[in-house]
């Protein structure tokens, strides 16, 4: 039978996806959609392509039009983004923690990257890493090599990064590895667990490597069933990270995070320079501001991540394997080629790998 892998993400803004998860039921190779608003709306194939094909939650929405006319400083100076800053220090519990809101995930990786890293210095990353693939060689242009390695369900271990270091000993003729990128969720759904990032944690800090998780995804692995990390834990282990909103039902934006004081310095002139400090920073603040008031980032992310286990398990009761272990809400289900032909007339998916 020819097979091949699609990716399926469930967006995480709520609404309509209840009306999908109740409705939604697998039946012999077809998807069958009942009385949904979806099934009114036929002539328009719902997406699991990606977080954005939908706006925001509708409470950032009203939010923005309820402050629209106050008068705020501009580049992130606003009362928004001071309130957002705290919630977020709160909830890492860690006030020292320095925060900056940019306005995309490939923006956050190419900002930190750049900040933190010496002209000759080096990334070294997984290979199905969202850096080395899927970001135009944003890394590659602000002057960094990435060194990848080999990984299977998108993570990296020790092993991995040892690899790197054993073959990077002739300085200084070499570049230098100095970072080590790893996301939470990954490209393929997986996540890290406590013990794994305590281990890598702590191997960077031995190796004098700084460890940065990139959290385009972070929503959607702290509210995996199988998680047992806290933001708290994440800020304690990692020197930097971000924590996504555009995949979390906000418009745009991501917050950075800084934990490691050595990384603080002169950050905002790399924000600056590179066009990421933005003039009406009040957008990102108050986004990020209702997402951390009443643990709205962390309920979209549960419902976003129960609904992908709702069609898992029905794909598994159909005997569907899948490319990873995934409990994030992004899957990948590994199907006959003549199902998805099927499929894809009611609804929108990448194939992911022939
Ligand atoms: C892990 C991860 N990092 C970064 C990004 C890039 O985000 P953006 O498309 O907003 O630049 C993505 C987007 O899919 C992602 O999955």
């Amino acid at each position: 039978m020819v097979t091949n892998i699609v990716k399926i993400i469930i967006v995480n803004m709520g609404v309509k996806m209840m009306s999908l998860g109740i409705f939604f039921s697998l039946k012999s190779i077809n998807i069958l959609c009942f009385f949904s608003e979806l099934y009114y709306n036929f002539n328009m194939k719902y997406s699991f392509k990606n977080d954005y094909s939908e706006g925001c939650h509708p409470n950032i929405l009203k939010a923005l039009e309820k402050v629209n006319f106050d008068q705020q400083e501009g580049y992130g100076d606003d009362e928004y983004s001071k309130k957002a800053k705290e919630l977020i220090q709160k909830e890492i519990k860690n006030e020292k923690s320095d925060i900056y809101f940019v306005s995309g995930g490939t923006q956050a990786n190419l900002i930190i990257i750049s900040s933190v890293l010496r002209p000759y210095e080096s990334v070294i990353s997984a290979d199905s890493g969202h850096i080395n693939i899927h970001e135009a060689g944003a890394i590659e242009a602000v002057g960094h090599k990435i060194n990848t390695v080999k990984s299977k369900n998108g993570k990296l271990r020790i092993d991995d990064i040892k690899q790197v270091l054993d073959v990077h000993t002739e300085a200084p003729h070499i570049v230098k590895p100095k970072m080590v990128y790893i996301s939470n969720s990954t490209e393929l759904g997986t996540i890290y667990k406590k013990d794994e990032l305590e281990k890598l944690s702590r191997f960077c800090k031995e190796n004098k490597l700084f460890l940065f998780m990139d959290g385009a995804r972070l929503g959607s692995a702290l509210c995996s069933s199988k998680n047992d990390l806290t933001l708290h834990n994440i800020s304690k282990l990692v020197d930097i990270f971000y924590i996504g909103g555009t995949k979390n039902g906000a418009l745009l934006g991501e917050a950075i995070v800084i934990n490691n004081d050595n990384l603080k310095e002169d950050f905002t002139y790399n924000l600056k320079q590179k066009g990421a400090l933005m003039s009406k920073g009040r957008v990102l603040g108050l986004q990020f501001m209702v997402l951390f008031q009443d643990k709205l980032f962390y309920k979209l992310a549960t419902h976003a991540n129960k609904m992908a286990e709702k069609i898992t398990l029905s794909f598994k009761k159909q005997n569907i394997p899948f490319l990873t272990n995934s409990f994030t809400n992004q899957i990948f289900p590994i199907l006959p080629n003549d199902m998805i032909k099927k499929i894809e007339k009611l609804y929108g998916f990448y194939v992911w790998q022939k």
